[in-house]
């Protein structure tokens, strides 16, 4: 089936290889003839906990960077910036309008917030879930790739879409939630994140850097001294990125020795860390050819702004015209 795909991230900082791993590669994979991709940053969303408006400029660029270098393609998805739409925003007034704020107080990510800075509570924190459903309903999308702690996120617009489709009648598309983004441990075992602890390992790293990063992986507890027995599966770093990276042979070899206690956890790392700077030479190449381009990564939010806003604008024309509102 055609699909329209649709993902988002926040402009918090540059992508770290668990964002490569776990989500961008996806991302890259549903760029087929058949299927509208459409891949945008969420900068608005980003403003709900803005530190520096001079690093939410650069990180926006940044990352388009990022993501272009890790595959996708101006030609094949729409690549674009949240602010470019300015019917996003608009669309999310109108469906904050069919949205009880109970539900929307209870969010985990919310009340994550709130726990966090209890005195920092603003208003785009308690609509964040609104915004997003405006991003999704806007353009139509009928599958978007998302982390687990985006899945209630998602339930919302679901809801949301039927709920205004029951009252003013068909409007929106239903999308359908595609939870199968890979989860990346970090280093301390937790997943890999950007802002949170010291866990990630950088997508720009040299291979002596990610070799020297990883020596700090939290492996199997139990196995203390290099000749140690090992349990894979219990491994909280390593382990499971082999599982993502590393070829099936070279793997069950690693298995072996591990429980054999023949291979000690830094040759393991070290295994690990050389299949990990092989998978993104190419990456880093095309990343530092991009470097300095900061007219064409403009040129490409530019063109994607514009397509993008012409699919959205259909929808929200719809909307106004279902519930009342006439632009004069
Ligand atoms: N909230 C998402 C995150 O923090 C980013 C996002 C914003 C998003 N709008 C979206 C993801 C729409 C998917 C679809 O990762």
């Amino acid at each position: 089936m055609k699909q329209r795909i649709l993902s988002g991230i926040r402009a918090t900082g540059r992508l770290h290889f668990g964002n490569f791993l776990g989500a961008v590669r996806n991302f890259v994979k549903y760029q087929t003839p058949g299927n509208v991709c459409l891949y945008f940053v969420a900068d608005l969303h980003t403003l709900t906990t803005l530190e520096s408006p001079d690093e939410l400029r650069n990180n926006l660029v940044e990352m388009v960077k990022d993501y272009i270098a890790a595959g996708l393609d101006p030609e094949r998805s729409i690549i674009y910036a949240q602010s470019s739409v300015p019917e996003i925003p608009e669309l999310s007034l109108y469906l904050s309008m069919m949205q009880p704020l109970g539900d929307l107080q209870r969010i985990p990510t919310f009340k994550e917030m709130v726990k966090k800075h209890p005195n920092n509570v603003n208003l785009g924190l308690v609509t964040y879930p609104v915004l997003m459903a405006a991003d999704i309903l806007g353009p139509r999308a009928t599958l978007v790739p998302v982390g687990e702690d985006q899945v209630p996120n998602v339930e919302l617009a679901r809801h949301l879409a039927g709920r205004f489709n029951n009252k003013f009648g068909e409007t929106f598309v239903i999308p359908e939630m595609m939870e199968q983004m890979i989860r990346v441990p970090g280093l301390d075992g937790n997943k890999m994140g950007k802002s949170e602890a010291d866990n990630a390992v950088d997508i720009n790293a040299s291979s002596d850097q990610i070799r020297d990063r990883y020596r700090r992986g939290v492996t199997d507890t139990l196995k203390v001294r290099m000749n140690d027995p090992g349990e894979p599966e219990r491994c909280q770093s390593v382990f499971p990125v082999h599982r993502l990276v590393t070829g099936e042979d070279e793997r069950s070899e690693i298995e072996v020795g591990c429980r054999a206690g023949t291979l000690s956890c830094v040759a393991c790392k070290d295994k690990l860390a050389r299949n990990i700077a092989e998978l993104l030479l190419p990456f880093q190449e095309k990343r530092a050819d991009l470097a300095s381009k900061d007219d064409y990564i403009r040129d490409v939010l530019n063109d994607g702004g514009k397509r993008a806003r012409v699919v959205i604008k259909e929808t929200v024309g719809l909307v106004r015209e279902r519930m009342g509102i006439v632009i004069y």
